[in-house]
């Protein structure tokens, strides 16, 4: 069956199609993320208004990229929950409308089991049960998977998501939102050694995580040495290896962290396979140390490349396949899950 997912969650519209095989056709994303920066994050109500305007167009095109046309698809997949609750709206009212049309089945995805299936979309399919990390900039937690369908969240964070802890210091810094990215590139520059931050529960035996401690520690290395950024302004002259420094080593403190935990996660239930994803997988830093750290206790690691660990409707019309398959169908009565959780 031919398969259209659609996600509209947060501040990405996408569309995209999988063939009859589940392989990857068409792929289209709308981020908003410029539209927000001058706010220094996402607005809802214009998160909304935005995928209201863009989703009809995207799913033409992804449909039009694919060569199908919308009475061919077997199968509808849509992101309801977690995210924003108008964001939600658009997608699922979209789907909802499209598979009345052309009487097609519909099924409603968690989006942390799309990121979670984003490494499966291309390349070599991790291999079940496996510890899955799951970092972007609304979650941070670990879940075991036994297989499709089969997971238990072991560990997540006690406040900050990860990406929020890199969105926050990036405005402090006076980089703009969203901040992960920029920090990355800023640190690939810095000496990650340079200053010691601390590393959130590191002793503690429990999965989970914690980043506000970092993000005080920040705040207070910024203001000791006059580097916070002003209203609207970056950050001050002459002071720029100072802050690569900073970004180099705030993001060791994050990575060190994260793949510490999934590590420990690893061993505790005992799994061959490990796979981080999540916008936060994006990031060079992470990708690198957890490369490093898992080849060495012969452990399999799958991270998905940049453009599938960043928000998609690929990840989501593979998750919603198997159920497709399995004729689990929602019906119209689908509902927009906004605190949806594993
Ligand atoms: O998965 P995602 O696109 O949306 C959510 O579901 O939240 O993740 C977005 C988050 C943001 O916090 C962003 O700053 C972070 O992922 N991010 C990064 C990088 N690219 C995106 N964080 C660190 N390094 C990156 N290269
Ligand atoms: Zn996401």
């Amino acid at each position: 069956m031919w398969v259209l997912g659609i996600e509209s969650s947060c501040d990405e519209t996408a569309a995209a199609v999988l063939d009859p095989q589940g392989t990857l056709i068409s792929s289209r994303i709308n981020s908003q993320e410029a539209i927000h920066a001058r706010f220094g994050g996402v607005v809802p109500e214009i998160a909304s208004r935005e995928h209201l305007a863009r989703i009809r167009s995207l799913v033409e095109g992804a449909l039009q990229d694919a060569q199908r046309t919308p009475q061919e698809l077997g199968g509808i997949a849509v992101t309801n929950g977690p995210g924003l609750v108008g964001s939600l709206l658009v997608g699922v009212a979209f789907a909802k409308a499209l598979a009345m049309a052309h009487r097609c089945p519909l099924v409603g995805v968690n989006h942390l089991e799309g990121h979670l299936m984003a490494p499966f979309v291309q390349g070599p399919p991790p291999e079940w049960p496996l510890v899955a990390l799951l970092v972007s900039g609304g979650h941070t937690s670990l879940v075991y998977a036994q297989g499709p369908g089969q997971y238990k969240t072991i560990g997540s964070t006690r406040d900050d998501a990860a990406g929020e802890a890199f969105d926050k210091v990036a405005k402090l810094m006076g980089l703009g939102y969203p901040g992960g990215a920029r920090i990355d590139a800023l640190a690939a520059e810095g000496d990650p050694a340079a200053f010691k931050f601390p590393r959130g529960l590191k002793e503690r035996a429990s999965l989970d995580f914690s980043f506000s401690g970092l993000k005080t520690a920040l705040l207070l290395h910024l203001q000791a040495r006059g580097w916070m950024a002003g209203e609207g302004q970056a950050f001050p002259c002459g002071e720029l290896q100072g802050l690569k420094d900073t970004a180099a080593s705030f993001q060791q403190a994050v990575v060190d962290v994260l793949v510490r935990k999934t590590l420990a996660a690893a061993r505790k239930y005992q799994v061959r396979h490990v796979v981080i994803s999540g916008g936060v997988a994006a990031n060079s830093g992470l990708r690198q140390a957890s490369q490093a750290a898992f080849e060495a206790e012969g452990i399999r690691l799958s991270i998905p490349p940049r453009g599938l660990c960043t928000d998609n409707a690929a990840m989501i019309a593979l998750a919603g396949r198997r159920r497709l398959i399995q004729s689990e169908h929602e019906g119209w009565g689908l509902q927009v899950l906004p605190r949806l959780s594993f």
